[in-house]
């Protein structure tokens, strides 16, 4: 995309998530945990033209990074997106997401029984599956719709 069709502001310093599937933004924003009081500037641009993806959300936070544990959840839901840490304008880092092998909070388990659920406090802990995430302490599996998942607060 060339300058003159810029959508949305660069940024001076922070995060770039990139090619996140369409439709997806607003939970890579509920993973990030950003809402109207957490007081972080970002832009969210979504339904953008991309030669890879036909189309794609975008989401820029500034001044921070992402934790590990924020990523590995994002890979769940946009399984494309490109991770650029950009340092005063520049894109100092780029990395694709990767799948991991387990999940560890950011999601919360359905089963209101389990552990991570109760008032314990104990993260929450998913196995990746080829198809879903499995609870590693109650074994429930989520298929479809982890996003709805996503812990709030
Ligand atoms: N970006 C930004 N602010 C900056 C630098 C980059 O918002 N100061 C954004 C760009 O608009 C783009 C993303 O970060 O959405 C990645 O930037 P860049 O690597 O320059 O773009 P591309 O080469 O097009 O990235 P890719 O090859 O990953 O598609
Ligand atoms: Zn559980």
């Amino acid at each position: 995309m060339s300058d003159h069709e810029l959508r949305v502001n660069k940024i001076r310093n922070g995060t770039v998530i990139d090619h996140i599937t369409a439709g997806q933004a607003l939970n890579v924003l509920a993973i990030l945990g950003v809402d109207a009081h957490s007081g972080e500037t970002l832009s969210v641009a979504m339904n953008v033209p991309s030669d890879r993806l036909g189309t794609k959300d975008i989401v820029k936070v500034e001044g921070r990074e992402l934790s590990q544990d924020e990523v590995d959840v994002l890979s769940l839901i946009a399984g494309a997106a490109t991770i650029n840490i950009v340092r005063e304008f520049d894109v100092v880092e780029k990395h694709r997401v990767e799948r991991p092998r387990e999940v560890v909070g950011v999601l919360s388990c359905p089963n209101r029984h389990c552990i991570t659920t109760a008032d314990e406090p104990v993260d929450s802990r998913f196995d990746v599956l080829e198809d879903g995430i499995r609870c590693c302490y109650c074994d429930t599996i989520v298929r479809d719709g982890i996003a709805d998942h996503i812990a709030v607060g």
